[in-house]
This record gives C-alpha cells, structure tokens and sequence, in this order.
C-alpha cells in the first residue's frame, strides 16, 4: 500500500502533490481526477502513479487528501464510502467544510484531519492549519505534517479557530498582493520601471517577514529601528497612520473571517 493519495489535481491539489513527492517520493504517491490527461501530466513530471477512479485511489493508499471543490464533496464522498477501508484516513483541504458534515456524508466513522492550505504552498511556502476529529491518532498528525513538510509552515489549530486563521493566512496573500502592488505603484511616480519597483517591493516584503520570523522581534520595535528622528521613514509611516492603514488592515481580515463563517453555515 502506498503511503498518499489525492482526489482532485487541481490548482491546491496539484501544488500539494508537488509538495508530498518531496516529502516521501513521488513512489509513495497516488492521484485521480476526472480529467485524466490532467493526472497524467503530473506523473509524467513527478514520477508518481495516477489511478482512473477515486474508489481505486483509497485502496491504493493509506492517507488519502480530498481535493475537490466544496460543492463537489458532499456527492464525492457518498460515492467513494463502499470503496473505505479500515486503514484509510482522510484529510479534507475543502474551505469552509466542517469535518463533521463530511462525515455525516460519508455515512461511516473513519479517523478524519482537515487542512487549510494557502496558494504560497505551491512555491513550499504555504502557511497551513491542521486539525483533526476528537480522538485522532498521534501517528496520523505526524504522518500528514510529514507529508505536508514541503509545502510550508504547519501550524496545529483547533478547528474552530479555522474560519480566523483562513481570514488572515488564506487570504493574506491577496492583501499582500495589494500592498506590493501598492508600493510599486509609488515607485514608479518616484522614477522606478515597473520591473524594478515590483522587485524592490517584494523582495523588501519578503526580507520584512523574515525579519519578524528569524529574529522573533515584535514588527513595533523593528519599525523603529528603521525610523530615524525626523527621517524619510518616518514621514512615511506618518502617511499610513493618517490613511488608516493598520485600521484598514484589521477590518480587511475580520471582513473576511465574517464571510467565513456565513459561508460555512449549513
Ligand atoms: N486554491 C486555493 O487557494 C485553495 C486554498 C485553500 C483551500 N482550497 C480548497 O482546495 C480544494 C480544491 O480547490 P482548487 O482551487 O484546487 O480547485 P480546482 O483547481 O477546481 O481543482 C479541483 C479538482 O478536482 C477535480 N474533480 C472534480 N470532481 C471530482 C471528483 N468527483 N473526483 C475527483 N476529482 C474531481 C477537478 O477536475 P475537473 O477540473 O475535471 O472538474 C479538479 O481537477 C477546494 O475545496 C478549495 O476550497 C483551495
């Protein structure tokens, strides 16, 4: 048996199939999808196995990640429950989906995890949330955030809290998009080529995060060191403040965490 399979090789399962190749090799992998030309492409590239049905997926592996739009699962996984078997484990990527509804679908107890991954996961450097049914085995955390490993930061989180970290984490790269957009575009009426100012400006919101995570610094104090009295940085800073920028930003995640949970109303 081997250790992986992905259901849907789409946009977030493709970039977790790259990812979980690293991780335990491409030997170790098995994928379906509808559009077999779609799961053939992959293992042409990785070297894994594609299989043409999704009952054939789960018996061919133990850890079997669902990757099919929300409004696709709740008939997916009806049709694939005969095909379950006592070893299989599940791990949904579906936004928005409970895991108790799944299973209320599924119409059968098996040991469930869910993940919310983020599209930086395609390059392996996703921000994902992990979570699991009550009483989910120890063995089985550690076997998806080992398949997970190259495909970003894994963060443990009880499900509750997932519709907040989707706020900030899944659609986080949009509002970075915005601001590196942003900056770019102030560049340029400052003299900058595009291609240089979008550089300059990702490169610096890069080097910014990294700052945070490496040296463990509040961003307060690492702001400050950039300000010096009476300097350009500051005067910048001064500018966001009166624009409402970090007010701007809080309201951007709560609207979206807003949104979450109606959506994930059933
Ligand atoms: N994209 C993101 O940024 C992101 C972030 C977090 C979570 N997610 C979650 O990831 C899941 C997939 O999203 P996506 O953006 O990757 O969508 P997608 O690109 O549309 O991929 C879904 C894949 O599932 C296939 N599929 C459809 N019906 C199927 C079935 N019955 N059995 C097996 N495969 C089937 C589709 O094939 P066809 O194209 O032939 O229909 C497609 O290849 C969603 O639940 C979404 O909420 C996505």
């Amino acid at each position: 048996m081997k250790k992986v399979a992905f259901i849907g090789t789409g946009n977030m399962g493709g970039a977790l199939i790259r990812a979980a190749c690293r991780a335990v090799g491409p030997e170790q992998v098995v994928i379906t999808d509808p559009a077999a030309e779609k799961a053939a492409a992959l293992c042409a590239e990785l070297g894994c196995l594609a299989v043409p049905s999704n009952a054939e997926a789960v018996q061919a592996a133990k850890y079997v990640f669902l990757c099919v739009k929300p409004q696709i699962m709740p008939g997916m996984v009806k049709a694939l429950s005969p095909a379950l078997g006592e070893d299989n484990v599940l791990i949904t990527i579906a936004a928005g989906l409970k895991m108790a509804d799944i299973l209320a679908d599924l119409g059968k107890t098996v040991p469930m995890l869910r993940i919310m991954p983020n599209t930086c996961a395609a390059i392996g450097q996703g921000m994902i949330a992990l979570t699991a049914m009550p009483g989910v085995d120890e063995c089985h955390w550690q076997a998806v955030e080992e398949i997970l490993s190259c495909a970003g930061r894994v963060e443990r989180l009880e499900e509750a809290k997932i519709d907040a970290f989707t706020a900030l984490a899944g659609s986080g790269p949009a509002y970075v998009d915005l601001f590196i957009e942003a900056l770019a575009d102030g560049a340029v009426m400052a003299g900058l080529t595009r291609q240089q100012a979008l550089t300059y400006a990702a490169q610096t919101v890069m080097g910014s995060a990294a700052m945070i995570l490496q040296s463990g610094k509040h961003p307060g104090v690492l702001k400050d060191e950039v300000c010096s009295p009476a300097g350009s940085t500051i005067a910048g800073v001064a500018v966001l403040e009166q624009h409402s920028f970090r007010y701007a930003s809080m309201e951007a995640v709560m609207a979206a965490y807003r949104k979450n949970i109606d959506l994930g109303k059933r």
